[in-house]
């Protein structure tokens, strides 16, 4: 053995270690010898043996400890010990004697059968009588002193007991690290206790000469580690940004939670009105947003009474009132459609010639129940087109874009209602797995009453897309809840190849 090369490959830890195992020693003491902690310990443990230079032994050991029915039994006395004691002086008890000793039916029942297994009593009819020697039952009481102590029992007692609730086992299993004889020798060795510098130092690198220092082996073979990564949907997410960038779209940047106003207001949703429960919403309590008076009262306008052009009535509005009470109270959003309209109020109204293309991929929230296609929390995908003379074959024409570019090709259309677009369309995918076609989005030319009041009269086309459904489809997945806990397969998740989703 090439005592030398092998010394110089040991870390002072691993020396340590080393020395402490010279008789079999457990991991638990020489990490508190050494001292260091216990992985620290282990990790030395596992080299040395590698190097023929320890040993590793498991031992078990079974523990027992009194339960909360021991403790009260140890402290009151066994019910076996307690009938006894009161059988001692009389003789002869009935059992109606016994109510005296506070024990539940099932305690006297056990008590009584165990006095008679054991030959110390005899029943009649109503009566015990003492027929026996009472000192089997004595030992049986100093056990449970044992065991509080932490002592060990064994025999039938120890499943009789555990059965009865009295004590709990428990298995322990320690290692156990005793040098190999190679390992003795080796310590015996001079160059075992020089000292090797293990850690280098800017000081060390200057001032090397004469110093030994530990080899390291650069070729030995470490298992890779189990390594995180990004969640398939968070590269999805890139994928998805980067190819509406390449289509022209810039990103819109907005916040979780949003006003009634602009969620629900601005686009037309009747108040008090079934339309609003399309999207299932979480308030958030005791918040208030602020709004701008001035739009406020030009919504109210359209909400009202429309709005006319040359003199012309284009729309005629609700004509009910619109109430502005509850406009400010702040929800987690329901839709990105609402930071759509932050930035038609504040971009494109004011650079009302230039067309625009934003996108946005952000989160919304829904009072929804988790199932295979709905999540209470979901990923969309946002687009809005402003430019002239768009109209619903530019809009489709998108769709067909946009999912072509990440591999899902079977898609269709079908009208659909929203309050604030018309036309409007829902986008389908064919799911291969469920071999039915699922809603993977939804469409519209957005109504001139939600323009006229960011004063824009050219036509805006729009959509919100599912991310994780679209994600499901390309994946071929049954249940989008595969993709997010708690009913992810961590192995599928690290398995997914991310060029599954791109080619
Ligand atoms: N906001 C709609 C939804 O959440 C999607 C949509 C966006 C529809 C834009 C039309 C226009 O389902």
């Amino acid at each position: 053995m090439d005592y030398d090369r092998i010394i110089e490959s040991l870390s002072e830890n691993d020396k340590r270690v080393l020395l402490s195992s010279k008789e079999r020693t457990s991991i638990d003491n020489i990490s508190n010898k050494v001292p260091l902690d216990l992985d620290t310990v282990r990790a030395s443990a596992r080299k040395l043996f590698s190097l023929g230079l320890i040993n590793i032994e498991n031992e078990t050991t079974v523990n027992y400890r009194l339960t909360e029915v021991g403790k009260r039994y140890f402290k009151d006395g066994l019910p076996e010990y307690r009938v006894l004691k009161l059988l001692s002086s009389k003789k002869e008890i009935y059992y109606s004697d016994l109510g005296a000793l506070g024990l539940d039916k099932n305690e006297i029942n056990v008590a009584v059968g165990i006095l008679k297994k054991e030959g110390v009593v005899k029943t009649s009819g109503n009566k015990i009588i003492l027929s026996g020697d009472e000192s089997k039952i004595e030992l049986r009481s100093s056990l449970l002193a044992r065991i509080d102590k932490g002592g060990d029992i064994n025999g039938d007692l120890v499943s009789e007991f555990t059965k009865r609730g009295i004590i709990a086992v428990s298995e322990n299993t320690k290692e156990f690290l005793y040098a190999t004889p190679e390992g003795l020798e080796l310590i015996k060795s001079d160059k075992f206790s020089a000292k090797l510098v293990d850690k280098l130092t800017p000081d060390i690198i200057e001032n090397w000469k004469g110093l030994s220092f530990r080899r390291y082996d650069v070729n030995s073979n470490i298992p890779t580690p189990l390594i995180g990564r990004r969640n398939i949907v968070k590269e999805f997410i890139s994928i998805v940004k980067e190819n509406l960038i390449s289509m022209g779209f810039k990103e819109m940047k907005s916040n979780f939670t949003e006003s009634i106003f602009w969620n629900f207001d601005v686009m037309m949703f009747r108040q008090d009105h079934p339309d609003r429960e399309i999207l299932d919403t979480f308030y958030v309590k005791d918040a208030k947003a602020k709004l701008e008076k001035q739009l406020i009262k030009k919504i109210k306008e359209t909400y009202e009474n429309g709005f006319k052009d040359n003199d012309f009535d284009l729309s005629l509005g609700y004509r009910s009132e619109f109430d502005v009470s509850s406009s400010d109270n702040v929800i987690l959003r329901a839709h990105t459609t609402a930071t759509t309209f932050r930035y038609i109020h504040n971009l494109i109204s004011k650079n009302k010639d230039r067309p625009a293309k934003y996108f946005s991929v952000s989160k919304v929230f829904r009072n929804e129940t988790n199932d295979p296609t709905h999540l209470p929390e979901f990923y969309q995908i946002e687009g809005i087109v402003y430019d002239d003379n768009l109209n619903l074959r530019d809009l489709i024409g998108y769709f067909y874009e946009f999912y072509g570019k990440l591999g899902i090709k079977q898609i269709r259309v079908k009208p659909t209602y929203n309050p604030y677009t018309e036309p409007s369309l829902e986008i389908q995918g064919f799911n291969e797995k469920l071999k039915r076609w699922v809603e993977i989005g939804n469409s519209g030319v957005f109504r001139p009453e939600t323009l006229i009041s960011f004063g824009i009269k050219r036509r805006v086309i729009a959509w919100g897309f599912a991310l994780e459904r679209a994600l499901a489809l390309r994946l071929n997945l049954e249940d989008i809840r595969q993709l997010y806990n708690p009913y992810t397969d961590l192995n599928f998740l690290r398995g997914v190849k991310t060029a599954s989703i791109l080619d």
